[in-house]
This record gives C-alpha cells, structure tokens and sequence, in this order.
C-alpha cells in the first residue's frame, strides 16, 4: 500500500533550515492498521502528511499503492487523496455551518457525485458509525465523540483504500476514545488500511503493529 524510501523533509525558515524527518523508509502492506508513536515534535505530523499528499518531501521516494506519487503535480495529487484516502484529525475539522448529512455529502460533491446518489450514500456512512438519528444536527449540537463519527462518515464515504488518523482520540475522553477505536477496528477488518498517530499506548495496542519515531527518525522499540 505504502512505501516511503528515504524520505527527507527540510522546512526553510528564513536563512535557516530545520530538517524534520531524516532519511525515514516505512512500508505498510494492504490491509494492516499501524500506529505511529513519538514525542511531540518527533515528526509524526509532517509523516502522515506527506503519506497524505497534503505535504511534499525534499527527497526521497513515494510509492501509494506501486505507483510513485511524489512525482504527480497537485492537480494529480489532489485526485489520488480525494479517491484513495480519507482523513480523521484530532480536532475533528468540520465545518461550523452544515449539518452531519451534509458534512458527508461533501467529499462527494466535490468528486461530481450527483447530489441525490451522494445524500443516499451519506446516509449509509452515517447510518455505519451510528449516527441515524443526528444526521441534521450541526457540529455545535453533538458531543466530542458524535463529532468524530461524523469526521469518520465523512472519511468513509468514498470508500477510500486507506485511512489516515492524526491523533483521533486526542480530544475525547477514554471511553469515547474507545467507541472510536472498535469504529477504527472494524472498517480494518473489512480490509481499510489504517495509519493512525497516537501518544496513548492503550490506543496504539488496538494496532497490529507500532512505529516507533524519535526526532525525525524510525526507531525500534
Ligand atoms: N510548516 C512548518 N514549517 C516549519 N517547521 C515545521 C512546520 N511543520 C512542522 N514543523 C516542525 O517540524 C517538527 C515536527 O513537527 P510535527 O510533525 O508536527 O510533530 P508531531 O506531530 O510529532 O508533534 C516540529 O519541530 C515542528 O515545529
Ligand atoms: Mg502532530
């Protein structure tokens, strides 16, 4: 699914320049669910970015599902994470004014789904994390772990052969944190890949596996 050779991400801030991830190669096969664990400022952030298109590395190579993508220009880049990847943040990232149907309507729309054929669809995704019954609730009506359902519908609405979640128990209380992760669970039993950020041990033990990163660089544990 994922392989990551060499990886190299420098941010230039003015004359200086700060090397964040360090030569990181990382390959996760189809179908597993991995944590990414580390201190805070360790890097975990500019990696699942950069595994999300939504960052370029300075050097290295990408291959998304044996195709190299680092290469592709944004337009291609935006097409492959709109297609192939959903996204889960700790701060659930929706948008104030819509509604939860219409929170999940959205990555449809934005791939031209018609409109009728994408509210049908958000429905079931709704329906799937458990939310039939809030589907017209704004985000400011639901509680923490409802936001996040939402956030997951929103993610699995395109039916995207990797999930990507910085951190998606990092704003919710343990108990919650746990609904989230039998969500997180199943979608990977019916064969989603997951990348998934966490400081908390107990969450990264719902993973199969655990990378371990410490100032930019992968570390055994
Ligand atoms: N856009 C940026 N420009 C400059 N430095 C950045 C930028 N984004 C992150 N960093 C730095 O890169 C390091 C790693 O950040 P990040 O990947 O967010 O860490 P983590 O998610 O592990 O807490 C930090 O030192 C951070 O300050
Ligand atoms: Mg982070």
């Amino acid at each position: 699914m994922i392989e990551l050779k060499d990886i190299v991400k420098t941010y230039t801030l003015g004359t200086q320049s700060l090397t964040v991830l360090h030569s990181v190669s990382v390959t996760i096969k189809d179908g597993e669910f991995v944590a990414i664990m580390g201190p805070s400022g360790s890097g975990k952030s500019t990696l699942m970015n950069i595994i999300g298109l939504l960052d370029t590395p300075s050097t290295g190579s990408y291959h998304l599902e044996r195709k190299e993508v680092s290469a592709l220009t944004d337009s291609q880049q935006a097409e492959v994470r709109s297609r192939r990847i959903g996204f889960i943040f700790q701060a659930f990232n929706l948008l104030p004014r819509m509604n939860a149907l219409r929170q999940v309507m959205q990555p449809l729309l934005y791939q031209g789904v018609h409109r009728r054929e994408a509210t049908t669809r958000a429905q079931e995704a709704l329906s799937a994390v458990g939310l039939s019954d809030r589907m017209h609730h704004m985000p400011n009506e639901l509680s923490g772990g409802q936001r996040q359902r939402v956030a997951i519908a929103r993610s699995i609405v395109t039916k995207p052969a990797l999930i990507l979640a910085d951190e998606p128990t990092g704003a919710l209380d343990s108990k919650t944190g746990e609904e989230i992760m039998a969500l997180l669970e199943a979608l990977n039993t019916n064969g989603v890949t997951i990348a998934m950020v966490t400081h908390e041990p107990h969450i990264a033990n719902h993973a199969s596996r655990t990378i371990h990163i410490l100032d930019g660089n992968i570390v055994s544990p």
